[in-house]
């Protein structure tokens, strides 16, 4: 593959931590701060359409998550049916096409039905798409793509001999077929993967901040992409190869 300069990203990734720590600095409750969250993400898609990004995967909600008090787990997800409901026609008339990358498993039909109704709605839009990483987990998704890929095998008298291979595996991963992570960005001063597009961000580059997800801005972005624009990509290849 060949070796990249001073290009936009095509796909980036980003870990939002630091709302309950914005809360807290703050006085607030935590669901405050995911509630600030949340108008983060949305200034984050509107400095994306102003930039001609393509594709933003966010990490809303991992399979890990549901650790959490149950009351934090609610206000999680009814900050995304309302971030739906309020925003959709916006997000619509954007041009903007949401999905979803995750387990259906143990999420609620209300919250299947929103992001199912908008990512039906939006699905011709092709400005920036938004994919919603919402019980998510990088391990959970590799080992059930791989299930699935050996049940479809097994339907199609496929020999079990027979090498599997990484693109026959990426077609049943959540995000097919979104291209691979360019740059993963991760707030709150955190310099973890958190199971998080492990497969997806092989090569991505990884650009941490210590700014917390809710004040995270336009200005935020453009210092990760001018970082981004700065590296030298090789793939595994010498720089001039
Ligand atoms: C990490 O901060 C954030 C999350 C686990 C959830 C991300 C959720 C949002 C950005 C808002 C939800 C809104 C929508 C539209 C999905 P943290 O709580 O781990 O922060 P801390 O490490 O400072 O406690």
């Amino acid at each position: 593959m060949a070796s990249s300069k001073k290009e936009n990203p095509r796909h980036i990734a980003v870990i939002m931590d630091g709302n309950g720590r914005w809360a807290t600095s703050k006085g607030l409750s935590r669901s405050e701060g995911h509630r600030a969250g949340a108008d983060a993400i949305d200034r984050l898609m509107d400095s994306s359409l102003a930039l001609g990004l393509e594709y933003i995967s966010l990490y809303a909600f991992s399979t890990e998550n549901w650790k959490r008090p149950v009351t934090e787990i609610r206000s999680i997800f009814n900050l995304l049916v309302e971030f739906i409901d309020s925003r959709l026609d916006k997000i619509q008339s954007r041009g903007i096409r949401i999905l979803h990358s995750g387990s259906r498993k143990k999420l609620s039909s209300l919250v299947l039905s929103k992001i199912d109704r908008a990512a039906d709605l939006t699905r011709k839009n092709k400005k920036l798409t938004v994919n919603f990483c919402l019980n998510y987990g990088s391990q959970e998704e590799i080992l059930t793509a791989f299930s699935k890929l050996m049940e479809e095998r097994k339907r199609k008298s496929v020999s079990p001999q027979k090498a599997v291979s990484g693109k026959e595996l990426e077609k049943y991963l959540y995000t097919y077929p979104l291209p691979s992570v360019d740059l993963l960005i991760r707030t709150a001063g955190e310099r973890r993967l958190s199971n998080f597009l492990l497969w997806q961000s092989a090569y991505a580059e990884l650009f941490f901040t210590d700014t917390l997800w809710p004040d995270f801005g336009d200005k935020d972005l453009k210092e990760a992409l001018s970082w981004f624009g700065r590296r030298t990509r090789k793939f595994g290849g010498l720089e001039n190869g």
